[in-house]
């Protein structure tokens, strides 16, 4: 069995679960991500007064910072149904076809993964998105014909972690693009707080604060580390978590000081020893530490270069001085430093 990692990005089975028995359901219990809020309140707002659908959502952003659990908080505050598919599961044009006409006026459809979509598929959701029909083609054989199907009015909320690998007819029929933020270790701590409430176990502001610094930006992770911590409270007879379980559980899960993910790690070091510190281009970065370029890009380097560890040069990417002290490395030792800042 692969070990599990604790601080990790990448969606672990159990995290579905837990994910939906502490997703905030309100915009007013969703915390952090001020501005998209705002502007979600406004928009959503203005669609009620208007009694017409919100405008289509594209919600960006690495995972596990609330993407899924906004499109549903959308939903509740509309007052309106959510109906859900993902990218890649709609394989055939009937498929979404299919989704589209099942839809009742003013619902919501989520897209998850929806850069993962086949394009030939993107394209019936072009006129349902902009005029609400959906243009079908059937028969075949010299014996074709198009029909014409009027939907009711939606609203299409898609979730991506590559907004670049969205084409770009598909990306200007949402009128409302929101790219979600890590967050701050006040906000982290906010919604471990809020996790302590909704689990009943209590946890001290310190603990709570220690545990911020440890999740990466995502909320995901502090949730993950949450439970795996009460479980080390619990056995050793604690009705509270404390700095003192906190510390202990946090060495045991093997979770360091800056909540960097193992493969974190590996990425710095591989610029490091393998590349001299760098300018390396992504591809060669992939390869040395055998993870797909898209994880690098969308999952590993977005926190990286947030919390500057990594810079993004011309000429590519470059260790910080930050990377070097992380790593126990002397930064002085290194040929190459910040003259490659292109
Ligand atoms: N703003 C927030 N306030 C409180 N909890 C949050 C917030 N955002 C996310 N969470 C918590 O983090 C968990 C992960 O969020 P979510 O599943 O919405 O992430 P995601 O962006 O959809 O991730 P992915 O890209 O992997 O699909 C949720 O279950 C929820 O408990
Ligand atoms: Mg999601």
């Amino acid at each position: 069995m692969e070990e599990e990692r604790i601080v990790t990005n990448h969606v672990l089975e159990q995290d579905e679960e837990v994910d939906n028995s502490i997703r905030p359901e309100t915009i007013d219990e969703y915390i952090g991500q001020k501005e998209v809020k705002e502007n979600i309140r406004v928009f959503v707002e203005a669609a009620k007064m208007r009694n017409e659908p919100l405008d289509h959502v594209l919600l960006y952003g690495p995972p596990g910072l609330g993407k899924t659990t906004l499109a549903y908080i959308i939903a509740r505050e509309l007052g309106s149904n959510i109906k859900t598919a993902s990218g890649p599961s709609i394989e055939k044009s009937g498929d979404l076809a299919a989704i589209l006409s099942s839809l009742e006026p003013g619902d919501v459809l989520f897209i998850d993964e929806i850069h993962r979509m086949p394009r030939f598929i993107e394209e019936i959701l072009y006129p349902a998105m902009e005029d609400f029909s959906l243009d079908i083609i059937i028969g075949g054989d010299g014996n074709s014909r198009n029909i014409k199907i009027d939907l009711p009015p939606f609203t299409l909320v898609g979730a991506t972690t590559r907004a670049g690998d969205l084409s770009s007819p598909l990306r200007d029929r949402f009128g409302i693009v929101s790219k979600l933020q890590f967050y701050t270790v006040e906000e982290l701590t906010q919604i471990v707080e809020r996790t302590s409430r909704v689990l009943t176990m209590p946890i001290s502001k310190e603990a709570a604060i220690e545990l911020a610094k440890r999740s990466r930006g995502t909320p995901r992770i502090a949730n993950r580390l949450f439970r795996r911590v009460r479980d080390f409270a619990l056995v050793d007879g604690k009705e509270e978590i404390d700095l003192e379980v906190m510390q202990k559980a946090l060495k045991r899960l093997g979770v360091n000081q800056s909540g960097l993910d193992e493969t974190d790690y590996q990425l710095l070091s591989a610029i490091i020893h393998k590349f001299n510190g760098g300018p390396v281009g992504v591809e060669a970065i992939a390869s040395s530490i055998g993870e797909e370029i898209s994880t690098i890009e969308d999952v590993l380097e977005p926190y990286l270069l947030q919390q500057g560890f990594l810079k993004r040069t011309a000429r590519g990417r470059v260790a910080t001085e930050k990377a070097y002290e992380e790593l126990h490395l002397n930064y002085q030792n290194t040929i190459f430093n910040q003259d490659y800042n292109v």
